[in-house]
């Protein structure tokens, strides 16, 4: 599909972001394994969070979809999933692949997982190698580097293990085999990424505490739990870029997750000078949340990297993005992880962004970009890339004359009604 998108001459409204993709697919693998039903609300109705869906019905769990964004779960227990009557799909989805890889490496069938062009090409050795350090049987393709993964399940045992990279899904799969392990999984994390897992297992009754940058887990059985998801701070993010960067914009966003873990694109428009109000914080099943709010602003250069990188990783081609409004340089460093994301988000924000008039410099680990340069409406391509493509929907709302986006459909992989809001928003 290809999205045209004209300047718009102001932003003004609410948006009614959708619920958080990392916390849905938590939901529904969770509370599929647990025992009793459960109704997870304001459920992701993104793309990704369906291939979770399809999986976990594939192995045997009854989830029903109910009116607007509801879930139900009839939850099968820990030891009552089915083996598959074929290979699982994870679409385009790397939370659903490697964290079914935990749970499937502990389960007493054999299961097949694959995915689309773009997940096949992603690296999984990641979450084969502690994996089969808890005594999995699991292979890949290419030196067990790629899927489709192909999963004996069996008997685990419990390990102590140091993230080499900071990725909550492999920390997730892990927490999720070592439920099923003998003896107790510990988890050491150098850098803290979403803990959106942790959360959960604490309010389903896992053996669970956090102590530092370590995660100690037990072995054990979980209760369903009716979860309310909050809204995804990843998909407020475009709004709040939108709305800092556009000089006649005021947008109101209910009901944002604020979880710590993932809230680094408030600190990093914050630092850049953006104006934007935080208020109604309360706390929702164990996940912060709040009420925000954006205006107009006028922004400057800054610099990120380390620790803040994990709390903003989905983000950072946005953070490009407010870069090229923003007055002087902006460097980003630290940002590797992005070059093994749906795409290469470094090599393509870097492109798309050019096309459009930008002034941006690729690093190996993140980005140069020399602000306050005018954009100009550009035919862009979206690289089949969810977090491109609403990008460029953002940038071609300040870029002077009219922009095409090319596989703008790509935004549903996260956010299904994003053209409809951005459609919304710019007719005030
Ligand atoms: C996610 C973790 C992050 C993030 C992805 C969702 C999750 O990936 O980029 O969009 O839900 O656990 P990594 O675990 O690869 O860092």
């Amino acid at each position: 599909m290809r999205q045209r998108v004209q300047t718009a001459s102001a932003l003004q409204g609410e948006v009614h972001i959708p619920g958080d993709k990392s916390i849905s697919h938590r939901a529904v693998i969770l509370n599929s394994i647990a025992q009793g039903d459960a109704r997870v609300s304001n459920f992701s109705q993104s793309d990704d969070c369906f291939s979770t869906v399809t999986c976990m019905r594939a192995l045997g769990v009854g989830i029903e979809t109910g009116d607007g964004d509801e879930l139900d779960i009839h939850g099968v227990g820990k030891n009552g999933l089915t083996e598959a009557g074929g290979a699982l799909d994870a679409g385009n989805s790397g939370t659903t692949m490697r964290i079914l890889a935990g749970l499937l490496a502990a389960q007493p069938f054999p299961s097949v997982i694959t995915g689309d062009e773009s997940l096949r090409s992603r690296p999984m050795d990641r979450v084969i190698q502690p994996l089969r350090l808890m005594g999995a049987q699991i292979s890949g393709q290419i030196d067990d580097s790629r899927a489709p993964l192909e999963i004996q399940g069996g008997k685990l045992r419990g390990i102590r293990y140091r993230l080499p990279v900071a990725s909550a899904q492999i920390k997730s799969a892990l927490l999720l085999a070592g439920l099923y392990a003998q003896g107790h999984t510990v988890i050491e994390e150098p850098v803290p990424c979403r803990d959106h897992t942790e959360r959960m297992l604490k309010e389903m009754g896992a053996g669970i505490e956090v102590d530092g940058d370590t995660i100690h887990l037990s072995p054990g059985s979980l209760k369903a739990v009716d979860l309310l998801i909050p809204g995804d701070i990843s998909a407020a993010a475009f709004w709040l870029v939108a709305g800092a960067i556009h000089p006649q914009a005021s947008i109101r966003l209910p009901n944002a997750g604020i979880n710590p873990t993932r809230s680094g694109i408030l600190d990093v428009l914050l630092s850049m000078g953006a104006d934007i109000a935080v208020g109604n914080e309360h706390v929702l099943h164990g996940e912060p949340v709040a009420d925000l709010e954006v205006q107009s602003s006028s922004l400057r250069g800054t610099e990120i990297g380390g620790e803040l990188i994990p709390r903003v990783i989905d983000e950072i081609p946005l953070i490009a993005l407010a870069a090229c409004a923003a007055n002087g340089r902006t460097v980003i460093r630290d940002a590797q992880e992005l070059r093994v994301k749906e795409t290469d988000r470094i090599s393509a924000t870097a492109k798309e962004l050019s096309k459009m008039g930008a002034d941006v410099e690729e690093l190996p680990d993140g980005m140069v970009i020399h602000g306050g340069r005018k954009l100009s409406g550009a035919g862009c391509d979206s690289h089949g890339d969810h977090r491109l493509a609403m990008m460029l929907g953002v940038a071609a709302l300040i870029a002077d004359g009219k922009s095409e986006i090319d596989n703008a459909e790509a935004a549903s992989i996260s956010y299904p009604t994003f053209w409809q809001d951005l459609g919304r928003l710019s007719a005030g």
